[in-house]
């Protein structure tokens, strides 16, 4: 059965939150802020910026943070998830964390690209990431 759209208003609150936490990016090499926001399935949100290191591959991504978040929360779906950087471009997603976003969900999860003022686009994963190689793959 497909899941329940997201509203409008979840959707912005979600970036909201995501532009909440940008500030508490750890991003002292590249100086890119990005904050990320994830909606659960039990309408919980869970929050992540990105963590840079002096040993510059360690980095992780806001959407990784904020996943992980949420996996030690217990929850195990993404219903939305928002991302926000600055700049004047779209803050898409890397392909590392499009596959990560995918274990959680499925081609019709919207995914807010955000800015500090706001949604700047809405997506889906499937649009991030087509014919992508999921759970159900494996079995
Ligand atoms: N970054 C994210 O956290 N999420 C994205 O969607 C794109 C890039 C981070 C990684 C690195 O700390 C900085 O932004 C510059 O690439």
């Amino acid at each position: 059965m497909p899941e329940d759209a997201v509203s409008p208003d979840s959707l912005s609150a979600l970036a909201e939150a995501a532009i909440a936490i940008r500030p508490m990016a750890h991003a002292p090499y590249s100086n890119f802020f990005v904050g990320a926001a994830v909606l659960d399935e039990k309408g919980e949100i869970h929050t992540g910026v990105n963590v840079e290191n002096a040993a510059y591959p360690n980095g992780i991504c806001a959407e990784t943070a904020a996943i992980a978040a949420m996996v030690a929360s217990g929850a195990r779906r993404i219903r939305a998830i928002a991302v926000v950087g600055g700049g004047e471009g779209l803050c898409t997603p890397c392909g590392g964390c499009r596959q990560r976003i995918r274990e959680f969900s499925i081609a019709e999860t919207p995914i807010a690209i955000a800015g500090p003022e706001g949604i700047r686009k809405l997506m889906t994963l499937g649009e991030l990431l087509p014919e992508s190689f999921g759970p159900e793959n494996l079995s």
